[in-house]
């Protein structure tokens, strides 16, 4: 089977600087680690607040490195320098609400400040950007809280199939869509 590439983005002026380990970067590996069995294998790369270079390498990422799943963290706030979501809405065809709403819907119910997240996903042709904020534990709490539709929706954009520990995370595909494996 094919081997997942996916990109993990950390968007944060201090730590492309090296003023801040990258702890969210690390956060967000460590995690798909815990979520996936299947074979994978990650792009890396921290930047800074700047709309241009979060396009640039969103766009390496997806189109020469072909990740199909790029993960970002930071910069969705409020802040005058938080510029990711803006990023991804200039890469991706397709946007994808549903997984903002659901973010933020599950983070409600940690920090009344979820709201000031403008998190959000997309498409860009065969990848799906998906935005979380910066703080470590928000990355473990959005991404328990989309990733069960993620594979389904990387299948949806002809990605490779992605199969997850059950007992970590339960993703949900239509009866159809589920693959036997190869030996069976
Ligand atoms: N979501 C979760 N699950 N947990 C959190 O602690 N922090 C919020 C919000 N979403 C938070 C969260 C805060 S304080 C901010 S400012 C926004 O995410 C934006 O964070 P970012 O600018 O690091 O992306």
């Amino acid at each position: 089977m094919t081997k997942a590439k996916i990109g993990i983005i950390n968007v944060s002026d201090r730590a492309s600087k090296g003023i801040y380990e990258d702890i969210p970067g690390k956060a967000v590996i460590a995690t798909l680690g815990e979520y996936l069995i299947s074979n994978w294998e990650y792009a890396y790369a921290v930047i800074p607040d700047e709309q241009d270079q979060i396009a640039a390498k969103m766009i390496e990422m997806a189109d020469a490195e072909g990740c199909c799943l790029i993960v970002t963290t930071g910069g969705t706030g409020p802040a005058v320098r938080d510029v990711t979501p803006e990023a991804t809405e200039q890469v991706c065809q397709k946007m994808m609400p549903g997984f903002g709403e659901q973010m933020r819907r599950v983070s409600l119910q940690y920090v009344p400040t979820a709201i000031l997240s403008r998190q959000t996903a997309g498409i860009r042709n065969n990848t799906l950007i998906v935005n979380l904020p910066g703080k470590p534990k928000a990355i473990r709490e959005c991404l328990d809280a989309v990733f069960p539709a993620i594979p389904y929706c990387i299948d949806l954009i002809d990605g490779p199939y992605l199969e997850a520990n059950e007992e970590v995370i339960k993703v949900f595909r239509p009866k159809s869509a589920i693959r036997k494996k190869e030996n069976e």
